[in-house]
Formats: structure tokens, C-alpha cells, sequence
């Protein structure tokens, strides 16, 4: 189907985060720690949670499938970014390009996901706390993580199938540290009206539905945890979610931080900013917010340490 002297491409090039030479190995030791830290962090908090029985209520096992949705997300952009600095090499073949795009949405969709279902869940602990066990039975709990996964690969299927039905003729320059789904649709040569209609649709449907049940619930916490009347009580309720709100106003910040509040200066450099936001640090810092704030997950962190490094031959 070449049009002309149009010919489609077999490959892209991500000039990545800096055209400067000098930038380069400061960013790759900038990306190389944040990388390690992220799978680290996470790491550690799906093998505490994992090991210590205590942590097998849902609230952790939430926590545990944001961990691993968040050492999958930055596992799709920042290994090739790191592996293309290294090697001195910005090209990325078709395939591969579409593949990291795939995977990069399926992992921030499920990383809003799971937000509103963690959210939902601490609605439902402190808002119907007598009724939390029968309300949020395993079952209820598979769904709620099984619901993610498969909404965010619809997203992420929809995208796909729409962006490999266009045309890339000569420009293939990706101003762009990974195949981003914008960033992409700006160098195709076909008419992009349908997929940045899905893009907006479906970007919004996605963000828009975690965020309300985030509000509802929390509109239920406030207002639980104002009817209590002793102020160790009010602490205690409030601690139980302080994390999670925490990691919502980091992520939804960026979002209307970075795609609301219009910037006078490079928008390609919004987008580049934004990107690292969602897929580096946000990935980056949940481990730190949650096991800091939360005593149990301290505990738990704190025993799985102990006897790695002290009873490394007792299972
Ligand atoms: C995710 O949640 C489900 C259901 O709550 C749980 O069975 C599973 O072990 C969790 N996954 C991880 C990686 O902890």
C-alpha cells in the first residue's frame, strides 16, 4: 500500500531525554539508581507481604499488585532507554516500538486501577468496618484485581490495533525517551483524527473512573473519620490511609500538573516530563510512601531483613 514515493519504516529513533552528549552518563546513572531502587523497593514489598501471613488481608494484596504493575511499568521504558545509551544506539525496530507502547499504557492503566480499588478498599475498612469481611470476600478480591488487567488490555488493544493501521513515510524521529503513544501518532502520515479521539476518550473514561470512586471514598473516610470522637481513634483511621492519599495526590498531581495547567515553554518537554513522572518516579515512590507511613509493612520489612541476613539457611 506505498503511496507515491512514500515507504514505511521498519524502524523508529528515540533521541531520548537529552541531545547532549555530556547529559548522557548522567543520565544513565540517574536512571540506572531510580531503576535498581524501583525494583528493589517493590521487590522487597512483594516478598515481605508475601511472606508474612498477617499482611494476606486485601488492603496488602493490593498494595502487592501496585507493586508488581510498578516494577512492570518502568520495566518497559527505562532498560531499552539505558541499553541505548550505553550502546550509543537510538533505533528501536517497528515491532519493538509497538510492543513497549502495548505494555507502557497496559501498566499505567492498571497503576490508576488500582488506585480505586485501594481506595474502595479503605472505603469500605473504615466506612463499613463491621461488614469489611463479608463485603471483601477473596472473591470479591480476585475481581477487583483480575478487573484491571483486563480493562487496561482492552485500552492497551485498542490502541494498538488502531496505530498499526497507519502509514509512517520518512519522519521517524521520536523526541522521546520510549515509544509513547502521543508522541508517536505526531509522526505518522495517515490521518491520526480517529486515534487521538480514542486517546482523549478513552484517556479520560480511564482517569476519570478511578478518580471518582478515589473521591467517593474518601468523601466517606473525611466524614467517618470526623465522627470520631477520641483523637487517637481519628489518628489511627486516618494513618490506615494517609499512604494511599499520599500516592493519589502524586499521581493525579502530575496529571493536572503536567496535561492541565498549559506551559508557555517546549510542550514536547511537558510530555518528555510528564513520561518520566508516570512510568519513572511514581513507580519509584510508592514503596517508600507506604513502607515508611505504615507500621505492619515496617514490621514486615524489618523481619524479612533479619532473616535474610541472619538466617540465610532457614527457609
Ligand atoms: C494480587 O491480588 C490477588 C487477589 O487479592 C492476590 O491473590 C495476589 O496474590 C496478588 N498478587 C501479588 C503479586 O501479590
Amino acid at each position: 500500500m506505498h503511496q507515491g514515493n512514500q515507504t514505511t519504516i521498519s524502524k523508529f529513533i528515540l533521541l531520548g531525554l537529552s541531545d547532549q552528549a555530556e547529559q548522557q552518563k548522567l543520565l544513565f546513572v540517574l536512571f540506572l539508581g531510580m531503576y535498581l531502587v524501583t525494583v528493589v523497593g517493590n521487590g522487597l514489598i512483594i516478598l515481605a507481604i508475601s511472606l508474612d501471613t498477617h499482611l494476606h488481608t486485601p488492603m496488602y494484596l493490593f498494595l502487592a499488585n501496585l507493586s508488581f504493575a510498578d516494577i512492570s511499568s518502568i520495566s518497559t521504558s527505562v532498560p531499552k532507554m539505558l541499553m541505548n545509551i550505553q550502546t550509543n544506539s537510538q533505533s528501536i525496530t517497528y515491532e519493538s516500538c509497538i510492543t513497549q507502547m502495548y505494555f507502557s499504557i497496559v501498566f499505567v492503566v492498571i497503576d490508576n486501577f488500582l488506585l480505586g480499588v485501594m481506595a474502595y478498599d479503605r472505603f469500605v475498612a473504615i466506612c463499613h468496618p463491621l461488614n469489611y469481611m463479608t463485603i471483601m470476600k477473596p472473591r470479591l478480591c480476585i475481581l477487583l484485581t483480575v478487573i484491571p488487567w483486563v480493562l487496561s488490555n482492552i485500552v492497551a488493544l485498542t490502541h494498538t490495533l488502531l496505530l498499526i493501521q497507519l502509514l509512517f513515510c520518512d519522519k521517524n524521529t521520536l523526541q522521546h525517551f520510549f515509544c509513547d503513544l502521543a508522541p508517536l501518532l505526531k509522526l505518522s502520515c495517515s490521518d491520526t483524527m480517529i486515534n487521538e479521539l480514542m486517546l482523549f476518550i478513552l484517556g479520560l473514561s480511564v482517569i476519570t473512573f478511578p478518580f471518582a470512586l478515589i473521591l467517593f471514598s474518601y468523601i466517606c473516610i473525611v466524614r467517618a473519620v470526623l465522627r470520631i470522637s477520641s483523637k487517637e481513634g481519628k489518628w489511627k483511621a486516618f494513618s490506615t490511609c494517609g499512604s494511599h492519599l499520599t500516592v493519589v495526590l502524586l499521581f493525579y498531581g502530575t496529571i493536572v500538573g503536567v496535561y492541565f495547567i498549559p506551559s508557555s515553554t517546549h510542550p514536547d518537554n511537558t510530555d518528555k516530563i510528564g513520561a518520566v513522572l508516570f512510568t519513572v518516579v511514581t513507580p519509584m515512590m510508592n514503596p517508600f510512601i507506604y513502607s515508611l507511613k505504615n507500621k505492619d509493612m515496617k514490621g514486615a520489612l524489618r523481619k524479612l531483613i533479619n532473616r535474610k541476613v541472619f538466617y540465610p539457611l532457614i527457609p
